[in-house]
């Protein structure tokens, strides 16, 4: 008799993103994603509200996953949940949804590291087959709260070779597009300018953290006093030059990660080299990393968009390996918004 298919369920909520997915065998048979547009109106994800509306989109978007999936809930052989690192409220609504649902079908219970997740999203299985990175291989994860060099050994051995010491550089992204006065979150939209500006306009400068570590708080406050001293000389600098701003500061944020991608290539000598998290959505970050496969010799893995940003078919893909490990929690877990590799 053939065995059933191992199906389940992943939540994502550790921040503005109320996510369900469904992965079968590791295969995605529904990935449903909302939106919290509330938080627009505020230039930033505003905890509280953030909390509330995964209460409001939880349940709704579960069933939308389960329809998409054209399974039942019965159907269901686990559920893997965002444990952390994220808003701890956030975090709340999913960890207990997810309890309470593994509870009442009587079914394993996964809790994920949400980083950890970004860089196992490279192993979810498509209806075409994408290639998957071979061990080891080096993950820079770049997204709204985490810059990292990661090094992968195997699905669940992983060593943070380096990381920011102040801001992520999903944050850069958003920084400089508030300062520009564009609305959260300005990563995106920083790109969309980027893609028809000149990117020597304006230099900024290279800030060096030691070893395998980043630092953009001071790229963030040069390009601040920049702003300042074109707009006093010209109100509209913003609006007439936002292409080439736009452009120049982008590749700035990208040579200093494609700099220490390079660095931790060179160190480990591994030449497998993936991009995880929001940022790695990056038109000039994906380019970058393109011309390193040409001149570099390396062997990149570029996320499809839909998997690039918060998603819970990463977290069920998380959930599956760990599923057939049975690495699973008890019911006592609790969300942790601080939650390191
Ligand atoms: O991974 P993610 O969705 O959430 C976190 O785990 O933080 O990453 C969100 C971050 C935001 O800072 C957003 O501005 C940035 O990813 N981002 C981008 C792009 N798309 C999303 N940054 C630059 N270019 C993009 N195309
Ligand atoms: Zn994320």
């Amino acid at each position: 008799m053939s065995q059933p298919p191992i199906t389940i369920l992943g939540i994502e909520s550790s921040c503005d993103e109320t996510a369900a997915a469904i992965i079968q065998n590791g295969k995605i048979l529904a990935n449903i994603i909302a939106n919290q547009d509330i938080h627009k109106a505020y230039g930033g994800v505003v905890p509280e509200l953030a909390s509330r509306a995964h209460q409001q989109n939880i349940v709704p978007v579960v069933s939308e996953a389960l329809k998409k999936a054209g399974i039942t809930k019965k159907e269901i052989s686990g559920v893997a949940f965002t444990r952390g690192p994220g808003l701890l409220g956030a975090l709340l609504v999913g960890t207990s949804f997810a309890k309470a649902f593994a509870m009442g079908l009587n079914i394993p219970l996964i809790e994920v590291n949400h980083m950890h997740a970004h860089i196992l999203a490279h192993f979810i299985e498509e209806k075409e087959r994408s290639k998957k990175p071979s061990f080891p291989f080096l993950c820079l994860t770049v997204s709204g709260g985490h810059t990292q060099i990661v090094l992968i050994k195997d699905f669940f051995e992983v060593e943070v070779l380096g990381e920011t010491i102040d801001d992520a550089a999903g944050e850069a992204f958003d920084k400089v597009a508030k300062i520009m006065g564009l609305p959260y979150p300005g990563g995106p939209l920083v790109d969309k300018y980027a893609k028809k500006g000149n990117a020597n306009k304006y230099k900024f400068p290279h800030p060096n953290a030691p070893g395998l570590n980043f630092s953009f708080s001071g790229l963030k406050t040069s390009f601040l006093y920049f702003i300042k001293e074109q707009v006093k000389n010209n109100p509209l600098f913003i609006e007439q030059k936002k292409e080439d701003i736009c452009a120049s500061i982008q590749a700035v944020i990208v040579a200093i990660l494609i700099s220490k991608l390079k660095k931790a290539a060179q160190q480990t000598g591994i030449r497998e080299i993936a991009i995880a998290g929001g940022v790695s959505a990056n038109t000039g970050l994906r380019m970058a990393l393109e011309k390193e496969e040409k001149e570099s010799g390396w062997n990149i893995f570029i996320p499809k968009f839909e998997y690039c940003t918060d998603n819970a078919a990463m977290i069920a893909v998380a959930g599956y390996y760990k599923f057939l490990k049975k690495d699973f929690a008890d019911q006592h877990v609790s969300a942790a918004a601080r939650y390191s590799l």
